[in-house]
């Protein structure tokens, strides 16, 4: 799937709105039509880079900056995950963070990205209990928190909460594999889906995909099971750990930026050394206030 940077060749175009400030959707233009950037992402747009064998990205993104900046280098889709909990919140696991600590992240990034579809992570609790406790959070993350999708962990148990919750208007990605709000009971973190267990992950996927998931990610899961999934559904397919084979791919921006420290798990790719260049930084402003070398002349009214 091409950025925003180049011409979306892949991508149908968008007009105004009839009404309101927000774009209208229109069908295909004709193929002779010269096609126009995509202004904004949509699911459709996701399952057409499936449909053509192309990729797209995804990042975390928990506020302003990071999203604004993602989004304008052309990163297809932003979430805004429960991974906050250790990224932003300092928990240990995604366990604690609450739908009220996600909603204003969830608005922070919505408000900044411009183009890249938004999908929040529902929290550990906010659904689980009922199809209709589903639907009331995912509206709540829609209606709130500004998203235009929702994703939420779990096998093809959820098959009938995400069926709900999209025939109320909100879509769904699913989420399997390692789901790291079951760490308890899955015995930490550790590669699903290996061997006869694949099966399992097939049906899950199918299940979900049958139900209206829009896309399936995938988390730790051998690239042939990863392989398997994808050629089961319909639907595109996102990896954290799942090998190359999926349409997507996604990495939580801390640790693909390098700003977090400490172990990386195998599947994470460091594009920078933020940790570093913050360090750097910080060592020398605080220097600089120390030695009276900041502020200079030039900072002074
Ligand atoms: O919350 C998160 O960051 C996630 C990714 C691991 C996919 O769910």
């Amino acid at each position: 799937m091409a950025s925003s940077s180049s011409s979306d060749s892949s991508m149908s175009a968008e007009v105004p709105a009839p009404y309101g400030n927000g774009p209208a959707e229109v069908a295909a233009p004709p193929s002779e039509t010269p096609k126009k950037a995509v202004s904004r992402i949509r699911t459709h747009h996701l399952q057409q880079a499936k449909t053509n064998g192309e990729r797209f990205a995804m990042l975390t993104a928990y506020e302003q900056y990071s999203a604004e900046i993602f989004d304008q280098a052309g990163i297809e889709v932003l979430l805004v995950g429960d991974s906050a909990s250790n990224n932003v919140f300092g928990n240990e696991t995604s366990l604690p963070v609450t739908v009220d600590e996600l909603l204003p992240l969830c608005r922070a990034v919505s408000r900044s990205a411009k183009r890249a579809l938004v999908v929040a992570d529902l929290p550990f609790g906010s659904y689980e209990v009922s199809p209709q406790q589903g639907v009331a959070t995912g509206v709540r993350f829609l209606k709130e928190g500004l998203a235009h999708a929702v994703k939420i962990e779990g096998g093809k148990f959820y098959a009938e909460t995400v069926k709900a919750m999209v025939q109320a208007g909100i879509p769904v990605m699913a989420h399997i594999g390692f789901t790291p709000q079951s760490e308890h009971s899955l015995g930490g973190y550790r590669v699903q889906g290996r061997g006869d267990d694949a099966a399992r992950l097939i049906e899950d996927a199918a299940a979900l995909a049958d139900a209206g998931a829009f896309c399936i990610l995938m988390e730790m899961v051998p690239a042939e099971t990863a392989a398997a999934v994808d050629a089961a559904v319909q639907v595109p397919t996102i990896g954290i750990g799942a090998g190359n084979v999926t349409t997507g791919q996604v990495l939580v921006w801390q640790d693909m930026a390098g700003l977090r420290g400490g172990k990386m798990a195998k599947f994470v790719k460091q594009y920078a050394d933020l940790r570093t260049v913050l360090s750097d930084a910080a060592r020398a402003y605080g220097d600089d206030v120390r030695s009276g070398q900041f502020p200079g002349p030039e900072h002074s009214f």
